[in-house]
């Protein structure tokens, strides 16, 4: 009997192995070589192009579990997820997959016999959904599988019925589909529902086990259907559902899988009732997170990583919810490894990582979350009507991290609503004023819309002549721009490579014999290249041939910073791990600046060995090749593209030896030896799970170790030693000065003994208690509680009362032996001299300080100590 949900997905596997399929492993739920697809969510992504004909494997026959994430569309599940018996972020798709070789006949046969011979699910339970027009599907049930008429079902893609679901398949808007059939598992009388295509078949009393697609057409982005090269079969099984048939539950919730994270979830959190809903959905969420992360995907502010980042914040909220207030989430993932068995296998390996991003995104959540939700309450007890409006949502967003569906997920279970669009208009306008404010901090000319088109012939060429397209001054248009004027002259062609992907824009000279435009800057204004500068001698007029000259050092100095950048990464993955990406960088002439994913700080022995395969990689001087070519091809070739980033179908492929590969548009040294050196020079975190390596190259490299060396050998002489020893030489005065001080203290305290011996005998007696007021040189403002109780302990039974006049300032200490405590409070005493020093104090009926600021009355104000305590001691 196959239970477990392990034995589940092992019985698949084997039943499928031994009928001569290929087992698989499960692809990365981040989709590889597929920008149509946020998430890996079905079996077949990846074998889609081999379902299209364009790639071919050793074996025509596949099967696999594999991991899925169907979260963060625009509808996607993840409102539903925890309240429904069936919506997961997270899910296994166990599914046999034939590229040409076996189809309808086949397909079918291998499900029923899984079904009722190997799991011997009771044939009167299951029926069966075909679509409307598939009569050979139809005849392959009722004649050849036996299955009667009545439970065999026509659907089809029917839109015009409000109930029917449609029977065709298809992975996204284009690429592979086709007709399917689907078996369905009667889950029995007690629960609400009615079979497919009946009015009621949205109830959850017959539940969809298993889809078994016939693939035949590849779907284009014009709507047209061409035939796949050979007709082929895709299916799909939810294991959590087939397991909550065979566990004998009817919510997914219910398996083994979830019963045991809900229960270690409880546990942790320190919850009872075990059917809190807030436990299914930290029990859904926790998968998805982790594998998300195991993936290589980072909580960021876009794309995929901002779809984790809204599933973690919203786990945590439940968790909060239940009364966690420490960390908690992260806590899950050992049992999670545990209860996925084989699935979990790459998660194993990167378990410290997932878990050091869960708690790190947890705790930076937690810091704001509570604020949130209190100004959420507060906004949700004023409200009138039933709608959240947009701008409070989006200032939950913009200042306590709230990502909207978590505003909305808060707001539900007081069945109020969120205008998301108020919401969105908000952001909008966020946007435009970041914009606008970016606009105004950098170039006067930025707004400037520019219709020409320049070449850029950079890559090969630093100078050569051209003609002036246009000119433009304060954002108008202008035929000439004469000495001393700031402007942004457009050629027809130029070397300047214009700022972007990180590579700041080329200095240099456009100039006849007559004139000079002094380039500081090159921008790109849509399609044209924008010199941006000043003239600084004649005058420039507009279609006129002058010399374009690129400042070739500054250029090159640039050149060695960016292909070091691409080795940086290349070394960063090798030394960290892949799931390092490239969040962000700067390449200017003097220095580079890279920002990458990673969820703690690079350790200085990490750092080392960054650099030294940096190094090395430079020393084996590498030629740098560029090719242009399709996307596709280079990602192929392995060609690392940032996530979120936007293509062009032709793209620009740098490579160096066999160790980076990267899509890139700049511009670059000739061989890797050109860079000479590489040096970081800091490394620090400057947000939540990404770091900043800052780094310099070549000359700028050897300058800094040089400055280094000159401290070094500065330290050296200070010392008197030579540089190699500077340490060991330290390390003895740094003991030294540390056993001095030692000894001081030791003297200090020798000293207030031998102070307060004296002092001792000079306390007067007020009514027969000993009284001792002493102003105090030569003592540290720190020593007085020391010597206060020093002196009580001599006293036996007595007050104390010292003061310190020092440069602008007044310390005071008053000590009262318990017996007296009840007479004369110490607070109230150092209080009152304080009032007369300008200060304040307080403290313990025994011992209480104050301070001041006017020492010019302190003799004055201890001279009133007697009279003030005559009165009290009478
Ligand atoms: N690819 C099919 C599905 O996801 C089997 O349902």
């Amino acid at each position: 009997m196959y239970q477990t949900t392990k034995e589940l997905r092992n019985a698949f596997l084997e039943y499928f192995g031994t009928h001569g399929h290929e087992v698989v492993d499960s692809s990365s739920l981040v989709p590889v070589n597929d920008p149509t697809l946020l998430f890996t969510n079905a079996g077949m992504n990846q074998f889609k192009d081999v379902f299209l004909g364009a790639d071919k494997r050793s074996y025509s026959r596949a099967t696999s579990s594999q991991r899925c994430v169907r979260a963060g569309g625009k509808h996607n599940d993840l409102d539903n997820v925890g309240y429904t018996a069936r919506h997961h972020t997270f899910f296994e798709m166990l599914g046999n997959f034939s590229f040409g070789d076996y189809f309808k006949e086949e397909a079918i046969r291998f499900a029923w016999s899984f079904l009722t011979e190997t799991l011997k699910l009771p044939k009167e339970k299951l029926c069966v959904t075909i679509y409307e027009t598939d009569d050979e599907a139809f005849d392959i049930w009722n004649k050849k599988i036996g299955v009667a008429e009545e439970n065999l079902i026509r659907i089809g893609d029917n839109k015009g019925s409000a109930y029917a679901s449609d029977n065709f398949w298809q992975m996204g808007d284009t690429g592979p589909c086709g007709p399917c059939t689907e078996i369905f598992y009667d889950h029995g009388e007690h629960i609400w529902g009615g079979r497919p295509g009946t009015p009621e078949e949205d109830g959850d009393r017959f539940i969809e086990i298993w889809n078994i697609v016939f693939m035949q057409y590849n779907r284009q982005a014009n709507g047209e259907m061409h035939p796949l090269p050979k007709p082929s079969v895709d299916t799909g099984m939810g294991i959590e559902r087939i397991a909550a048939i065979m566990q004998g539950v009817h919510s997914n919730y219910e398996i083994d899988i979830f019963k045991q994270l809900i229960a270690k979830a409880a546990d942790i959190i320190g919850v009872t009732d075990l059917e809190n809903k807030s436990l299914r959905v930290i029990a859904d969420h926790i998968r998805s997170c982790s594998f998300l992360i195991a993936d290589g995907v980072m909580p960021s502010n876009e794309g995929r990583g901002y779809v984790l980042r809204r599933i973690i914040r919203r786990a945590v909220r439940h968790g909060n919810k239940l009364g966690a207030t420490d960390a908690f989430f992260y806590k899950l993932v050992p049992t999670l490894i545990d209860v996925m068995g084989d699935a979990a296998k790459g998660l194993a390996q990167t378990q410290a990582i997932v878990e050091k991003s869960l708690k790190a995104e947890e705790e930076q959540f937690a810091r704001t979350l509570e604020r949130g939700l209190g100004i959420l309450d507060t906004a949700l007890n004023k409200l009138e009507g039933d709608v959240l409006d947009g701008e409070t949502a989006f200032k939950l967003y913009d200042t306590y991290g709230f990502p909207v569906d978590l505003t909305a997920d808060v707001c539900r279970e007081r069945e109020i609503s969120v205008d998301e669009s108020g919401f969105e208009v908000a952001m909008a306008k966020q946007r435009s004023r970041a914009q606008a404010a970016g606009q105004f901090n950098t170039d006067y000319n930025d707004a400037l819309v520019i219709e020409e088109k320049t070449d850029f012939c950079g890559y090969t060429d630093l100078s050569l002549a051209s003609e002036v397209m246009a000119i433009y001054q304060d954002g108008q248009e202008v035929d000439r721009v004469h000495v001393g004027d700031d402007a942004v002259v457009i050629l027809k062609q130029t070397p300047f490579y214009a700022e972007s992907g990180g590579q700041c824009g080329d200095k240099g000279t456009l100039r006849t014999q007559d004139c000079t435009f002094t380039v500081s800057d090159t921008q790109k204004y849509g399609q044209a290249i924008g010199h941006v500068g000043k003239v600084t001698q004649g005058t420039i007029t507009k279609a006129q041939e002058l010399n374009a000259c690129v400042d070739h050092d500054n250029r090159q100095r640039t050149e060695l910073n960016h292909s070091v950048t691409h080795l940086l990464h290349a070394a960063l993955r090798q030394i960290l791990g892949s799931h390092v990406s490239q969040k962000g960088s700067l390449v200017e002439p003097d220095k580079l600046r890279f920002d990458f994913s990673h969820f703690e700080a690079v350790s200085a022995t990490e750092l080392r060995q960054v650099e030294q395969v940096v190094n090395e990689q430079i020393r084996l001087n590498h030629p740098l090749h560029s090719e242009v070519m399709n996307i596709d091809e280079a990602k192929e070739k392995g060609a690392m593209a940032l996530f979120g980033e936007k293509y062009d179908a032709e793209v620009r492929v740098v490579t160096m030896g066999d160790f980076s590969i990267e899509l890139c548009g700049g511009t670059h040294v000739g061989r890797t030896g050109d860079i000479g050196l590489f040096k970081i020079t800091s490394e620090g975190g400057i947000a939540a799970g990404i770091r900043r390596i800052e780094a310099v190259t070549g000359e700028a490299a050897m300058c800094y170790i040089a400055k280094q060396q000159g401290e070094l050998a500065a330290t050296a002489e200070l010392l008197k030693a030579d540089p190699l020893s500077v340490v060991s030489k330290l390390k003895i005065q740094l003991d030294r000065s540390k056993s001095l001080e030692k000894e001081l203290a030791q003297l200090k305290d020798k000293l207030a003994a031998a102070t307060s011996a004296d002092l001792v005998g000079e306390a007067q007696e007020i009514n027969g208690i000993k009284v001792l007021i002493k102003k105090l040189d030569n003592v540290e403002p720190g020593a007085l509680r020391g010597l206060q109780d020093e002196l009580k302990q001599k006293l036996k039974s007595g007050i104390v009362v010292l003061a310190i006049a020092g440069d602008k300032k007044v310390s005071l200490i008053v000590g009262v032996t318990k017996d007296l405590t009840s007479k004369v409070k110490a607070g109230e005493l150092v209080s009152s001299i304080a009032a007369q020093v300008g200060g304040k104090g307080g403290g313990r009926p025994d011992m209480a300080q104050a301070g001041g600021s006017q020492p010019e009355n302190l003799d004055n104000a201890l001279s009133q100590v007697n009279a003030w305590l005559e009165e009290r001691l009478a």
